[in-house]
C-alpha cells in the first residue's frame, strides 16, 4: 500500500527504530527493495532524488511503476513513495504525480524564506494527505571532487521549522552524503540532543546513512531520528557485484549476456544491503 510516512515514521519514533529511506535508480532498485520490505515484514520508504526522477521518465513513471510492483508483488507491508532533497517546484511536481511523500530541501535559502516556502508546502502536501519533510542545516556531500563536511543545525530554527507542521525534520548533525573522508569527526550527538529538547516527539531524519557506524546509528536512534537515509551503500554494493559477474567472464558463458542475467547479482546485492540495514535500524517485524 502506498501510504504517507507519517503514521510509519511516529509509530517509529515511539517505537525507538527507524525507517529506512533506500533511493531508488530502476525497476531492479525498486523490486530488491519492496521485496526485501516484504519478507522482513518492515515499513519502507522509498526515495526518489530528482536526478533519478528524470533518469526514469519522469515522476509519473515512477509512480505507476511503484504502484504496479506493489499490486503484482503482493506487498503489503506500509509503503511510501518519497521526493528527495525536493526544490519547491518539484515538490508540486510529484504532489501532482502521486507520491505520498515530499521532503522540501529549503536549507540554502535564508531562514525566513525557507519558513515561508515550507508553510505553503506543508498546507499544500497535507492538503493531499501526503507527508513532508524539511531540511535544516545543510548536509554537506561530495560537489565538484571537494568533500564539505556536513554543518550542524541551529536547535532553534529547527523548532521553528518543526512548529510550521512538517511531519518530519532533516538536520544536519555532522553527516554526509557519499562515504565519509578518513578525518571526519563523527555525528554531533550534543547537536541531535539539543534539537530533540526542542522538537519533541517530531521525527527526525539522518540523511547520508552510508558509511556511519553500527554504535553511531543506533545512538541516533536513541536521541529522536526515526527515519534514515541510505543511498550510496545500494549504489556500491550493486556496482561491487556487477563488476564480480564481469570479471569472472560470466557474461560470456551460454546466454550469460542476458540482462535479466547480468543485473541478478547486483539485485541480490542491493537485497542484502536493505536487509542489513533494516535489522540494524530496528524496523524487521514492523509494518
Ligand atoms: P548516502 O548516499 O550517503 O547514503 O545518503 C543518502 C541520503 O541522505 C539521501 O537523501
Amino acid at each position: 500500500m502506498l501510504v504517507s510516512a507519517t503514521e510509519m515514521l511516529n509509530k517509529a519514533k515511539a517505537g525507538h527504530y527507524a525507517v529506512g529511506q533506500f533511493n531508488i535508480n530502476n525497476l531492479e532498485w525498486t523490486k530488491a527493495i519492496l521485496l526485501t520490505a516484504q519478507e522482513l515484514n518492515s515499513p519502507v520508504i522509498l526515495g526518489v532524488s530528482e536526478g533519478a526522477g528524470k533518469y526514469m521518465g519522469g515522476y509519473k513513471t515512477v509512480v505507476g511503476m511503484v504502484k504496479g510492483l506493489i499490486e503484482e508483488q503482493k506487498i503489503t507491508v506500509p509503503v511510501a513513495l518519497h521526493l528527495d532533497h525536493g526544490s519547491y517546484d518539484h515538490c508540486y511536481k510529484c504532489l501532482e504525480a502521486g507520491f505520498s511523500s515530499i521532503m522540501f530541501d529549503g536549507s540554502h535559502y535564508p531562514i525566513d524564506e525557507n519558513v515561508a516556502k515550507t508553510t505553503e508546502l506543508v498546507k499544500a502536501a497535507h492538503d493531499k494527505g501526503v507527508s513532508i519533510e524539511a531540511e535544516v542545516g545543510a548536509i554537506g556531500g561530495e560537489e565538484d571532487g571537494v568533500v564539505g563536511m556536513g554543518e550542524c543545525a541551529d536547535p532553534k530554527e529547527c523548532k521553528a521549522i518543526a512548529d510550521l507542521g512538517v511531519d518530519f525534520l532533516a538536520a544536519g548533525i555532522g553527516n554526509i552524503h557519499g562515504k565519509y573522508p578518513a578525518n571526519w569527526a563523527g555525528l554531533s550527538f550534543e547537536t541531535l540532543d539539543a534539537i530533540q529538547q526542542l522538537t519533541g516527539e517530531l521525527p527526525l531524519v539522518l540523511h547520508g546513512g552510508t558509511g556511519i557506524p553500527a554504535d553511531m546509528i543506533q545512538k541516533a536512534i536513541s536521541l529522536g531520528v526515526a527515519k534514515i537515509n541510505v543511498n550510496t551503500e545500494c549504489q556500491l554494493s550493486f556496482t561491487a557485484a556487477t563488476r564480480k559477474y564481469f570479471e569472472e567472464g560470466k557474461d560470456q558463458v551460454g546466454k550469460g549476456y542476458d540482462p535479466r542475467k547480468v543485473l541478478a547479482p547486483g539485485f541480490e546485492a542491493i537485497k542484502a544491503t536493505v536487509k542489513e540495514k533494516m535489522e540494524l535500524f530496528g524496523s524487521v517485524g514492523k509494518a
